[in-house]
């Protein structure tokens, strides 16, 4: 057995220690610079996350928040040879993007739904409540738990004071606030992201999770976001000027969801209050 393994020798050993023997790895995703395996062993099952080059530093980083967090989900972590790793226990359950399948398909699953939107903004208002914000909130960032939601791929969660590394772009730029873009357009670092401006993200991630689409019209704006760099999108985004989506597969969710994105930041709602909100449609 001489294959060369990209999983560094200490993160192979640490994944064993803690799933125990029989242990098999398989590759979830592969991608920017980290590579994410799901490992089984006869005591458990982890996430293995593994760094590289551009990775190795958002990897540690995301290591180093969440033992900062003290999240309940992480194992361990360390750098070795140019490598990051992080070990997290394997979340059992569906993504919110998951949770949300059979509204998309048709319009099935709504109290579900619903009420995992409200516990994904219970989750958030936990991390506000301790002073940090995810600053990378997406469809497929809510793992829904028997025992709750937690949220992963902390790799840019922040506060002020943390090392936010030089790469941080706000995150999904689909789910960027107008004023996260417009303070990412300026380059100047750090980029403070506020609550409010993850409250823009917490809401369009569940726009997209029931309706399939991204908030913002492009189209109508006339723009193409296929060719357009992502920091020409963020520029265009930036203009607060591009419409939010015509269609209203679910109108009482998506009348609570517009303002939250039309609306100044000062009149967003805390991540809480926009889970009562939803907890009451
Ligand atoms: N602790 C975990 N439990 C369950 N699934 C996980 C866990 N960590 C990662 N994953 C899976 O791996 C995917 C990629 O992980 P993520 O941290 O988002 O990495 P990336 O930086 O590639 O986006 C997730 O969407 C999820 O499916
Ligand atoms: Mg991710």
């Amino acid at each position: 057995m001489s294959t060369p393994s990209p999983i560094p020798a200490a993160a192979q050993a640490a994944t064993a220690e803690h799933c125990g023997h029989g242990l098999v790895l398989t590759k979830v995703t592969d991608r920017r610079g980290s590579a994410v395996w799901k490992a089984t062993g006869h005591k458990g099952t982890a996430a293995l996350k593994v760094g590289r080059g551009d990775g190795a530093d958002i990897t540690a980083r995301e290591a180093a928040a969440l033992a900062a967090l003290k999240t309940d989900y992480f194992v361990g972590g360390g750098v070795t040879h140019g490598a990051a790793w992080l070990l997290t226990d394997w979340l059992e359950g569906p993504s919110t993007w998951e949770v949300f399948a059979p509204v998309r398909t048709d319009g099935a699953g709504r109290e579900r739904a619903l009420a995992s939107a409200a516990d994904l903004c219970g989750a958030v208002a936990g991390l506000h409540s301790k002073g940090w914000v995810h600053a990378d909130l997406q469809p497929s960032h809510g793992i829904h738990t028997a025992t709750g939601v937690e949220l992963i791929d902390l790799a840019w969660a922040w506060r002020p004071g943390w090392d936010q590394g030089d790469d941080f772009n706000g995150g999904m730029t689909h789910l960027l606030s107008p004023e996260l873009a417009a303070a990412i357009v300026t380059g100047d670092k750090p980029v403070v992201v506020t609550p409010a401006a993850e409250i823009y993200a917490l809401a369009g991630t569940i726009w997209t999770c029931a309706t399939g689409t991204w908030p913002l019209d492009y189209k109508t704006a006339g723009i193409d976001p296929k060719a357009s760099t992502p920091h020409e999108l963020r520029r265009h985004i930036a203009t607060g000027r591009i419409p939010v989506q015509a269609g209203r597969p679910w109108p009482d969710l998506q009348d609570v969801l517009l303002p939250v994105l039309l609306d100044d930041p000062t009149n967003r709602p805390t991540a809480e209050e926009l889970g009562t909100t939803l907890g009451g449609v």
